[in-house]
């Protein structure tokens, strides 16, 4: 059921994005919101705590997998590459990578100018004399590149698994257009998260310490703070389930009561055991990882895995 009632917003800062994909994704059947809005302040902040949870095995797995095989990936790639990131860059990965491969410069792409300015400054001063060139740009879609890159070859680098929170469709498009941006001769370097036991995957997104609950609802907060919402956080519950048949671990948060409430002047009601789908988490078997970089415009090179095969770090070439 949907009402409209009278408006009081000053709100003006607020993405216009965010309000219209909570409100079609509340509204939707079943409800559904882009987990790209978990990332304000305190999402992020609380994104960093989950990377070091003892449960969150993904961010330490392909760190190390980095570290140990930076020196191999090196020598595949070849020194006097432009590294173009998709992301801000990590202080932990980047470093690995940039010091493996001498690049002859490195672009991090990303759509928050704030974050990427940080990190770039914090990179730059690790590695004195190598050009460092942020791109404030949304790279879901072709991006042209500094003109200093480009006559370099580059290397595309897309850690974290990021890609498993697109579904596989958006994934190709992702891939494709990353592809595009970076030309002929490019090579791309990306960590994808594997398909394994359940209870493990189940645990590294819902936490002995309620760290990912907290990042869960840490988006009906934002939304109350931002949309003006009257969402009664304590009536919502984390859940993270298994979807086999979609390879995929979803967030959800669950009404554990009758509920309604307002955002920007919109009534929602949700019965108890409703869900909002906050979030999916594809995970891929080294076939289907080589499948979805083919359909994406990529010819797989070399895979580098950790000894339970948890996490897997591929290198391609444009095809
Ligand atoms: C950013 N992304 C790859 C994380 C993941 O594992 O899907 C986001 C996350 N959600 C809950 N925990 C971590």
């Amino acid at each position: 059921m949907l009402l409209t009632l009278d408006r009081n917003s000053d709100a003006e800062s607020v993405d216009p994005a965010f309000r219209r994909d909570i409100l079609s994704g509340l509204a939707h059947r079943p409800r559904t919101t882009p987990a790209r809005w978990f990332y304000d302040r305190r999402g992020s902040e609380l994104f960093e705590e989950i990377t070091a949870l003892p449960e969150y095995y993904p961010t330490r797995t392909e760190t190390a997998l980095l570290a140990a095989s930076c020196s191999e990936i090196g020598a595949l790639t070849g020194k006097g590459r432009a590294v173009i990131e998709f992301g801000a860059g990590s202080a932990t990965k980047t470093p690995h990578l940039l010091s493996a491969i001498a690049p002859a410069a490195y672009v991090p792409v990303d759509i928050s100018g704030d974050f990427l300015r940080e990190s770039s400054a914090v990179l730059a001063s690790r590695f004195p004399g190598l050009p460092v060139l942020p791109l404030e740009a949304d790279f879901t879609s072709p991006i042209t590149l500094p003109a200093a890159v480009a006559d370099l070859p580059k290397l595309g680098f897309f850690p974290g698994s990021t890609i498993g929170n697109m579904t596989p469709h958006e994934a190709v498009d992702l891939l494709r257009a990353m592809r595009a941006s970076l030309g002929e001769g490019a090579m791309l370097l990306i960590g994808m998260d594997r398909v394994k036991d359940v209870d493990v995957l189940v645990r590294a997104y819902d936490d002995a310490q309620g760290i990912t609950a907290a990042f869960n609802l840490n988006l009906l907060t934002r939304i109350n703070r931002e949309l003006e919402g009257t969402i009664p956080v304590e009536a919502f519950a984390h859940r993270a389930i298994w979807n086999d048949e979609a390879a995929r671990v979803e967030m959800h948060l669950e009404a554990t009561r009758n509920v309604c409430f307002m955002v920007d002047g919109v009534v929602f009601a949700m019965e108890a055991g409703e869900t909002i789908h906050t979030e999916n988490s594809h995970k891929y078997g080294a076939r289907d990882a080589r499948l979805l970089l083919r359909a994406g415009g990529w010819e797989p090179a070399h895979e580098w895995t950790d000894a339970d095969d948890q996490f897997a770090m591929l290198l391609a070439n444009a095809a």
